[in-house]
Formats: structure tokens, C-alpha cells, sequence
């Protein structure tokens, strides 16, 4: 047995990446060790991935490519503990794996600290990673090489995009991409409502409002228009269309979502403090 790729904590975010890992098969179910505390957990992931499993983290970090840090931030120090590569000797570093964490608000400072032989990799994915649409910004630590950074682009891509942004801007991609799921589904939200206050049924006015926005998004990506140019196209003289927009306008819809992604941002610096 030959394990390749070592995934610390098999929850929604590590099991999201798993599965499309095995289903574009960048690796095989038996190139692949899962650690999680939970038994239930463990003999879930077995079943349905035929991947292995253990309850000891340091198995896991033996992996031979890659190791996928996938705990909640709040058990990083625990399971750092437990990882300390005090006794380690760094001649031995080039058979240890990449790390690529994914937990938000740790550092690369911190990871490095850790995992002091190691290459590694801060990674930031969004939500809609878990149906395969996520997109993921990627930080590099300070001995990673460019086959490293193709490692993870091709791990994270499994899930999405991959954008690679120096660490400095984790805490902006945080506030856009991280919490910006949030702000599209209180958006669609806020649209079905208002159907319904403009006398539609609740269950065709969520479709409206979800296919409205799923499809403005293909079709900007799909035909590389600017948002403006769209707006114009779609906006005839005197229309019901810039009625819709002036509104927007003059309720500070711009103003209120740019200022949502420099709260959050704030807010990320303020908890990596
Ligand atoms: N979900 C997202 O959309 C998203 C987006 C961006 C970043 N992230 C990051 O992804 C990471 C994982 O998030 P998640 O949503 O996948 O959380 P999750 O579902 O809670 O997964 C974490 C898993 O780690 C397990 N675990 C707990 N303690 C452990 C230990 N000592 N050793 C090994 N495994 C342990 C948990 O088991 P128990 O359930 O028994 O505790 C759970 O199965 C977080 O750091 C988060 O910041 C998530």
C-alpha cells in the first residue's frame, strides 16, 4: 500500500475534495488515507470511497505527495501539537509530503512553524466547492517550486478554480470569495421576495430568482462581458429595467455590497490577530 495523498480531518470540506479527486482520478481509492476522529465518520468515508482510514494524524502526515490539512481552525493547535516535528531530521525532508491547508485564519507562519521541513501551502475555497464550483485562492510558503504550486492547483482545482494571490490578500479573498456565498443567497433570497410581493407564487418566484442569477453569471463568463456592458444591453430607454435599477441606485445596493466585503475583510484581519 502506497499512500499518496494523507487528508487530516474528513468532514463536508474533505470529503468535497475526496470525492472529486477519486472522480477525476487524480488519485486512486487506495492512494488515499483519510484520519478523523470519528469511527461512524471513518467507516462512512470507507464504504463510499473505498479510501483508507485511521483515527492517527501521524499516519496520515506520512503521505507521500501531499498532505491535506481539512480540521476546523479551532483544532489546529491540538493536532500541531501532536504533529511537532521537533525529532524530525531535515535531511529527511524530501520524502515528506506538501502540506496544503485549507483552515481558514491560520497563517503560513503558523503552518510553517509546524511543518518546518515541509513545503506549504495556504489555500482559502468557498462554499460551492462542495457541488464542484468552488474557486480557491492559493498563498505559497517560503520553499515552494513551481511543481509544488501545480500540486495543489491540480488538488484544488478538483473542486473549482484556482487562483494563486500572495498571503496578504487572504483576508480580501475572505471577505469576496469566502463570505461572499452568503451575500449571492441573501441576494436570491431578497429577489424571491420580491416576486412574491409582486404577486408570485413563493415556489416560482425562488426559480426565478436563482435561475436569474446562475444565468447571468454563465452567460458574463461564457461570453467574457464586462458587468456594465450587460447592464447597458439589457436597459432600454424609459424600460422597466433601469426603473428596477434606479431603485437599486438610490437604495445603495452598490455602496452596501462593497461595504459588506470590506467588513468582512476587517473582520477576517481582526480573528487572524
Ligand atoms: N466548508 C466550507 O465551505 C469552507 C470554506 C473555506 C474553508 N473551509 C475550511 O475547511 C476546514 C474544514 O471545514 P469543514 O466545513 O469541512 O469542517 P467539518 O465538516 O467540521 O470537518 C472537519 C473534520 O475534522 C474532524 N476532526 C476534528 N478533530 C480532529 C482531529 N483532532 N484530527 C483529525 N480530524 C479531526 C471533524 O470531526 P468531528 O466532526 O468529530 O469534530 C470533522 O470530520 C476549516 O478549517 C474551514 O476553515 C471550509
Amino acid at each position: 500500500m502506497s499512500i499518496k495523498l494523507g487528508i487530516i480531518g474528513g468532514g463536508v470540506m474533505g470529503e468535497a475534495i475526496l470525492s472529486r479527486l477519486l472522480a477525476q482520478q487524480v488519485y486512486r481509492s487506495d492512494q488515499v488515507l483519510v484520519s478523523d476522529p470519528q469511527a461512524q465518520r471513518r467507516e462512512d468515508l470507507s464504504q463510499r470511497y473505498g479510501v483508507n482510514v485511521t483515527s492517527d494524524n501521524g499516519v496520515a502526515a506520512e503521505a507521500g505527495e501531499v498532505l491535506l490539512l481539512a480540521i476546523k481552525p479551532q483544532v489546529f493547535k491540538a493536532v500541531a501539537s501532536n504533529l511537532s516535528q521537533d525529532d524530525q531530521n531535515p535531511s529527511a525532508s524530501e520524502t515528506l509530503p506538501l502540506v496544503i491547508s485549507i483552515l481558514a485564519g491560520v497563517s503560513l507562519g503558523k503552518l510553517e512553524a509546524v511543518f518546518e521541513h515541509q513545503p506549504v501551502i495556504r489555500a482559502m475555497p468557498n462554499t460551492p466547492a462542495t457541488v464542484g464550483a468552488g474557486i480557491t485562492a492559493i498563498a505559497p510558503g517560503k520553499t515552494v517550486t513551481a511543481k509544488h504550486l501545480q500540486v495543489a492547483k491540480t488538488l484544488l482545482g478538483a473542486v473549482g478554480e484556482v487562483v494563486e494571490v500572495s498571503e496578504s490578500l487572504m483576508d480580501a479573498v475572505t471577505g469576496l470569495s469566502g463570505s461572499g456565498p452568503a451575500y449571492v443567497a441573501v441576494m436570491i433570497e431578497a429577489l424571491a421576495d420580491g416576486g412574491v410581493a409582486a404577486g408570485l407564487p413563493r415556489a416560482i418566484a425562488s426559480k426565478l430568482a436563482l435561475s436569474t442569477v446562475w444565468g447571468t453569471a454563465q452567460l458574463l463568463q461564457d461570453k467574457q462581458l464586462h458587468p456594465a456592458q450587460l447592464k447597458d444591453q439589457v436597459t432600454s430607454p424609459g424600460g422597466t429595467t433601469i426603473a428596477g435599477i434606479a431603485e437599486l441606485e438610490r437604495s445603495g445596493f452598490r455602496s452596501a455590497l462593497i461595504e459588506a466585503v470590506q467588513a468582512a475583510y476587517q473582520r477576517s484581519q481582526q480573528l487572524g490577530k
